[in-house]
């Protein structure tokens, strides 16, 4: 088939790539002349294993292309909308300029028959509003909404075998077009669910709050856990052990970040209050607010662990992105606690596999290596904050010789907390005695 991606982010360059490694003929387009450059060089304009091998061979096969041009969108007859949609600088509802921009731009080369797929988290409500906008301009062109559940650090393995495809239509002609798309999914055997568009829509939001509620009921334990000397690691595989409950998404530690579930959750309660149902969805701001709570207390647990004041201490901090295997640092728990180690005085040094060009430019002011073994040189305080497996794999015995004091804060629960003490540290988890 021939397909249009409006938008080359973390969702569209992987979508564009992953549908042209499957044979579909593909163009990306995106108002960034710089990152379609990169792209259309084969080179991935960000950290995403696995995205520059299909992006490199779907580029090989001539079916992929790259453009800052919609009108080259002409020609294909499904067109995905993938770009971004932020928190508002004034509010927590989701800024919809470049959804809205996109519709927009895409208008005047639909044809009749097309079908605009929107791939972007929106609020509920804005498919059924952008079908109206789409109707108006007379193409006889469809919508579906599509939402898209690929996890960074997954997201190719996430877009050629989703766990599920959702789509959230108003015209049943729009549900062959979408199984010709995902034609390898389905014959894989991806689950498939065809509903209104409003359920598609809350599909996705429910899907990132759910997620989200999960980690912040687990951070919930451990500050009780925190004052009771109990464990949240033993709790979590305990309870994890009912099926119905399950282990995965219940570690506690300095909570979540990302380009998603901070603001989706965000979106959601602004969104609810707007429809006049905000008391249904009020836990989420307890959820946030459990979730920041986790930043002051490693900002407060090294305070202590350094015995009153971090002032003109050195603090190593591993790990800069919101999660390993990503370079994003939007909204990232460990970009977020050095920020505020520096604001108390701490000489912070930075590491990171991949996330330091991303901080750099966010927090020019921080001091940042990409040697690990820098970061640690000479450190009062070592504070593990992304569980990168060259950070958990580190070998403690090396790390004492190098640091000034054995301290360490594990702000992910993720190292072996024995063996760091029988090298001499003195270990602090997060919700652990
Ligand atoms: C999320 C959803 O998982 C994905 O389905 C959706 O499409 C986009 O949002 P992503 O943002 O890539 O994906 O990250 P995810 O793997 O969900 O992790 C989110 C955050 O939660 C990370 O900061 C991670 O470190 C944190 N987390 C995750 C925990 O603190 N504890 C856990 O047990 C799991």
């Amino acid at each position: 088939m021939k397909l249009s991606v409006i938008g080359c982010g973390y969702l569209g360059a992987v979508h564009a790539s992953a549908m042209a490694e499957l044979g579909h003929e593909v163009v990306g387009v995106d108002v960034d002349a710089g990152k379609i450059a990169s792209l259309a060089a084969g080179r991935a304009p960000f950290f995403e294993p696995g995205l520059p091998e299909i992006l490199a061979s779907a580029l090989e096969t001539g079916r992929l292309r790259f453009t800052t041009d919609m009108a080259e969108v002409q020609g294909a007859s499904v067109h995905f909308v993938a770009v971004g949609t932020p928190q508002s600088k004034d509010s927590y509802a989701a800024d919809l300029t470049y959804v809205d921009g996109a519709i927009e731009s895409l208008l005047p080369y639909l044809s009749e028959g097309d079908l605009v797929v929107g791939k972007s988290t929106v609020p509920v409500g804005t498919a059924a509003r952008l079908a109206e906008i789409v109707d108006a301009g007379g193409s006889g062109a469809m919508l579906a909404w599509n939402p898209e559940f690929l996890r960074e650090g997954y997201a190719v393995k996430d877009t050629i075998e989703p766990d599920r495809l959702v789509y959230g239509v108003a015209d049943d002609r729009a549900v062959p077009i979408l199984d010709e798309v995902y034609a390898s999914a389905i014959g894989g055997g991806s689950p498939r669910l065809v509903t209104d568009y409003a359920t598609a829509e809350l599909v996705k939001v429910a899907a990132n709050a759910f997620l989200a509620t999960k980690i912040s009921f687990i951070n919930a334990m451990a500050e009780i856990a925190e004052v009771t000397g109990a464990d949240v690691t033993q709790l979590a595989d305990a309870i994890g052990h009912d099926a119905r409950i399950g282990r995965r998404f219940l570690n506690a530690g300095v909570g979540f970040g990302g380009g998603c579930l901070p603001k989706d959750i965000r979106a959601f309660t602004a969104r609810a209050e707007e429809l006049g149902r905000g008391e249904s969805v009020a836990f989420l701001k307890e959820v946030d607010a459990i979730n920041m709570r986790r930043r002051d207390r490693v900002a407060d647990l090294a305070v202590e662990v350094l015995g009153g004041s971090v002032f003109g201490r050195k603090v190593a901090v591993l790990g800069v992105s919101f999660k390993p295997h990503s370079d994003d640092v939007r909204d990232s728990p460990a970009l977020d606690v050095a920020v505020r180690l520096k604001g108390l005085g701490a000489d912070v040094v930075v590491t990171d596999p991949e996330g330091l060009d991303n901080a750099r430019a966010r927090h020019p002011q921080l001091l940042y290596t990409e040697v690990t073994d820098e970061a640690l040189r000479h450190a009062d305080l070592t504070v593990l904050v992304t569980e990168w497996p060259e950070y958990t794999a580190l070998d403690p015995e090396h790390v004492a010789s190098i640091v000034r004091q054995p301290l360490v804060i594990d702000a992910r629960n993720a190292l072996d907390s024995a063996a760091w003490k029988a090298a001499g540290f003195a270990y602090t988890g997060l919700g652990r005695s």
